[in-house]
């Protein structure tokens, strides 16, 4: 069988995987990330969410299915959503020239085959930026924040299938990359600014904070 070629070369563009639980602060870390580094920030679980309600799509009811049972959505949707939207970045907003573009994925990979089909077909990761939260203080961000996110899965129920997920499919995914000495880890209970301070060190001593 011939050897895929990943669609972006790590010439072009740096990707880093932002992981960690649900409600351990991704996309409120990525708000910083993008403004001081120059992250396209690329939410897998918003482009699902964008894709269920999108007129036409076929996956729009399997993709509600999975979100409320806090399930991992087959890899194959999740890698061509963010596949395309990186490309859309590339083709819309490309970096300054002679610099790579920079993606910070929030929320993949979920799953080891999606990284390992991310990695085969879409472009080899840097860095994976992983928060560490224990789950009592995800549970109460959680709750909170479904006072007025309106995600059908903030609530008791879909928060505990989605921890379960994250122990038994997502940290797996972490440990594997850790293995490798791709992952900075950040403990996630203090404050958003302390959290910041802390990734930014980790992303800091890695060199990724100086365009390439
Ligand atoms: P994730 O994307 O990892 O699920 P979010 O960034 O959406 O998490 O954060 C979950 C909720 O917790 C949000 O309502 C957010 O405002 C809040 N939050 C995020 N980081 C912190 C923090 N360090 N301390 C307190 N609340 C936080
Ligand atoms: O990251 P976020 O909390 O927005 O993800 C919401 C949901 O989207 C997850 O619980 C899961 O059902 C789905 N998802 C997925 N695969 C990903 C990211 C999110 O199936 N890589
Ligand atoms: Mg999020």
């Amino acid at each position: 069988m011939a050897a895929t070629t990943p669609r972006f070369s790590t010439k072009d563009v740096t990707v880093v995987f932002f992981l960690g639980g649900p409600g351990s602060g991704k996309g409120t870390q990525s708000a910083n990330l993008v403004k001081d580094y120059g992250f396209v920030h690329l939410s897998a679980g918003d482009l699902l969410r964008a894709e269920q309600v999108r007129q036409g799509s076929e996956y729009g009811e399997m993709i509600k299915t999975y979100i409320r049972e806090g399930k991992i959505v087959p890899m194959e949707v999740t890698v061509a959503l963010l596949s395309n939207a990186m490309a859309e970045s590339l083709a819309t907003a490309p970096p300054p020239a002679g610099t790579k573009a920079r993606f910070l994925i929030d929320g993949f990979p979920r799953k080891l085959d999606q990284a390992v089909f991310f990695e085969k077909t879409v472009c080899v990761s840097e860095l994976v930026l992983f928060l560490d939260c224990p789950e009592d203080v995800m549970e109460a961000r959680l709750l909170k924040r479904g006072e007025t996110s309106g995600r059908e899965d903030d609530n008791a129920e879909s928060i505990r299938k989605r921890f379960r997920t994250f122990v038994e499919t997502s940290m797996p995914v972490v440990e594997d990359f850790r293995g490798k000495d791709k992952v900075v880890e950040v403990e996630a209970t203090k404050s958003v600014d302390e959290v910041y301070a802390k990734v930014k060190e980790g992303i800091e001593k890695r060199g990724l904070h100086a365009r390439s």
